[in-house]
């Protein structure tokens, strides 16, 4: 199955791990151990890490608890530093509307940071669906706007970040309903990304200068334009976790 390949992925930049570390996203494991706990994942279960980047969940999985999981993303370039850190695991290039597995293969999907940068956000669930066995886990972290009504604002926005994807999380829930998800839980974890977006300004002097860097844009212009939009749909963080049930 051919995949579809992101040309320009600012998470292969090297800003990007400098300011996150070994996770490219907010509160590194913090709420991957929730969700661990929560679904009761052990070793006998099957997981698939969507947008594993470069292969952190994974890593973390077979040091804390022999998960050895599969891992799947479109940039050759972060699966190639997941493969070498993981020998043990599975890693497939590809996108999360178009997953190359069987369906039910999977007790657990997680998709940390990655939803918001899905190409097709409603053919992504459905694969998720598809792909998960009955009663298995869907495990969603990621960023949404706390003033959805501003997000159309950042649609014409050239840059590639998860932050360009916020939701809006009733159409999300909505999205999760529709295809048979019940949501088992939720949590507004917004100060994970306060904290590091202090971090970044710490390190860097301005979202924008962080921004521009970590696109290789020069246009500084673009980036504080993106960045003024971005404050008005006021960003937060949360963890959804849906189960599969019957699907529609
Ligand atoms: C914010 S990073 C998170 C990476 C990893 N989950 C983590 O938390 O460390 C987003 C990841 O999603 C990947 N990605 C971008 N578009 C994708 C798509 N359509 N399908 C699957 N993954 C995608 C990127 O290559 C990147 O590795």
């Amino acid at each position: 199955m051919g995949a579809h390949v992101n040309r320009s992925n600012a998470y292969e930049s090297r800003c990007m791990s400098d300011v996150l570390g070994r996770t490219l996203r907010p509160g590194e494991f913090k709420l991957t151990e929730k969700a661990i706990k929560f679904c009761n994942i052990t070793n006998k279960d099957s997981v698939l890490d969507l947008g594993c980047g470069m292969g952190a969940t994974i890593e973390y999985l077979y040091k804390q608890y022999i998960i050895k999981a599969t891992g799947i993303d479109p940039s050759e370039k972060l699966l190639g530093i997941a493969k070498e850190k993981c020998d043990f695991a599975n890693f497939v290039l590809g996108t999360g509307d178009m997953l190359p597995f069987p369906k039910e293969s999977f007790q657990c999907v997680f998709a940390e940071c990655t939803l918001s940068l899905m190409n097709d956000l409603n053919q992504t669930i459905h694969e998720v669906n598809r792909v998960l066995k009955k009663n298995g886990w869907f495990i969603i972290t990621d960023v949404f706007a706390k003033h959805p009504d501003e997000i159309k604002e950042l649609e014409n926005c050239s840059i590639h970040s998860c932050m360009r994807g916020l939701h809006n999380l009733d159409i999300l829930q909505e999205k999760l309903t529709n295809t048979g998800f019940k949501i088992a839980y939720f949590e507004d974890c917004s100060d994970l990304l306060k904290e590091l977006l202090v971090k970044i300004i710490f390190n860097y002097g301005s979202m924008d200068i962080f921004w521009s860097k970590a696109t290789g844009d020069t246009d500084c212009l673009s980036g504080i334009e993106f960045i003024e939009k971005l404050k008005l749909c006021k960003p937060g963080y949360f963890i959804l976790i849906g189960k599969k049930g019957k699907t529609k």
